[in-house]
């Protein structure tokens, strides 16, 4: 028994986001000072892993914290210390906004998931921005994932993501497209064939713009939804590899509701965690096998322990990240994951 399953339960006491925040509070805490992090990396690190070269950049494990557990760049350097060998902060939006009312977290213990329908809350890029730059820690890769605001019309979204790819250029080691997450009316409209392909241009032309100046990779990546049948996932992929994009994260959270137990099964938003496990490890395996492995793939989704992590490695992708494991199984997840799968 670890120390996690004695604490989860007074953490599964409290409202989800209230926990969220305690414990986003304490990694900002031990991750302010060096001293504080190297003590986390003993206890939680995986020094031993291997590294892992993709789009350019070399990131000391296979495992990352995906999108979403900070959203505002407040905790990055302590969570990873925990083993991360990637922190994707985000999704940020050029301006601040309070995201949807609450509640909008869900627990499903029964099926080891969550539901979440919090729609991009954040202090907006201009808060963010100084709180990414300094004091970093050695050999993270720091991925920032982008949005558009909520009340930015579609037709103007693509002015969203590149402010934000300008802005960030000279902190962010990777970009991430977010056009995938089911909270922000009509985002995953932006996967369609036309405007996917007219977003990219623009994001690309961008990319390459500010990298000439930076002399970094600068890889921007493009995160997908769960959700998209064969023929709308063959225009994103189509989409993507015409444009140059240098890689793809999939999946985001699902918005279906197959086979779960648990009484919140019923909220709206997206599903994370264990219920999306084999949904985004097929979605991996079947971009690997349509873009003959041209695509690095980042898989995301119900990874809930090594296992997870290995059969999406096995379909194909280059990196895992994970979000809902850590609040099922405890902060020593990523480095357990991160040393299996080295
Ligand atoms: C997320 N996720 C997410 N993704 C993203 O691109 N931008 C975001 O802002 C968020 N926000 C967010 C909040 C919460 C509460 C959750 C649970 C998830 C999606 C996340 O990055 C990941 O793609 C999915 O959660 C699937 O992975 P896990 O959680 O099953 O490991």
């Amino acid at each position: 028994m670890s120390v996690y399953d004695l604490l989860r339960p007074l953490l599964f006491a409290l409202p989800p986001e209230t926990a969220h925040a305690m414990s986003l509070r304490a990694m900002r805490l031990a991750g302010a000072t060096p001293l504080t992090r190297a003590a986390l990396h003993l206890a939680f690190g995986a020094p031993e892993a291997r590294p892992v070269e993709a789009f350019g950049l070399t990131f000391p494990n296979a495992v990352g914290l995906a999108a979403g557990y900070d959203k505002d760049g407040l905790g990055w350097r302590g969570l990873a210390s925990l083993g991360f060998g990637h922190v994707e902060v985000g999704t940020i939006t050029p301006r601040p906004q309070p995201g949807n009312p609450a509640p909008r977290v869900f627990r499903l213990p029964e099926d080891s998931s969550l539901i979440n329908r919090l729609g991009f809350p954040g202090h907006g890029a201009e808060a963010i921005l100084p709180r990414l730059g300094v004091d970093r820690p050695h050999g993270v890769v720091l991925g920032v994932n982008i949005g558009k605001n909520k009340d930015t019309p579609l037709e103007q979204a693509a002015e969203d993501y590149t402010t934000l790819i300008e802005r960030f250029a000279s902190v962010a080691d990777y970009f991430a497209v977010n056009v995938s997450s089911p909270n922000t009316v009509g985002l995953r409209d932006l996967q369609g064939r036309e405007a996917l392909d007219a977003l990219l241009a623009e994001v690309v032309e961008t990319r390459d713009a500010v990298r000439e100046g930076l002399g970094k990779p600068l890889p921007v990546l493009v995160k997908l939804a769960p959700d998209l049948d064969d023929a709308q996932l063959d225009d994103a992929l189509d989409a993507l590899l015409a444009r140059g994009i240098d890689g793809v994260i999939a999946t985001n959270t699902t918005i279906s509701r197959d086979g779960l137990r648990s009484a919140n099964a019923h909220e709206r938003g997206g599903l994370s965690g264990a219920a999306l496990t084999r949904m985004s490890t097929r979605v991996i395996a079947a971009i690997h096998a349509r873009t003959s492995g041209r695509l690095p793939i980042v898989g995301v989704g119900g990874v809930m322990g090594p296992d997870d992590a290995r059969a999406k490695l096995d379909a194909g992708a280059t990196l895992v990240q994970l979000y809902t494991g850590m609040i099922y199984r405890g902060p020593s997840l990523a480095g357990e994951v991160a040393r299996a799968c080295s």
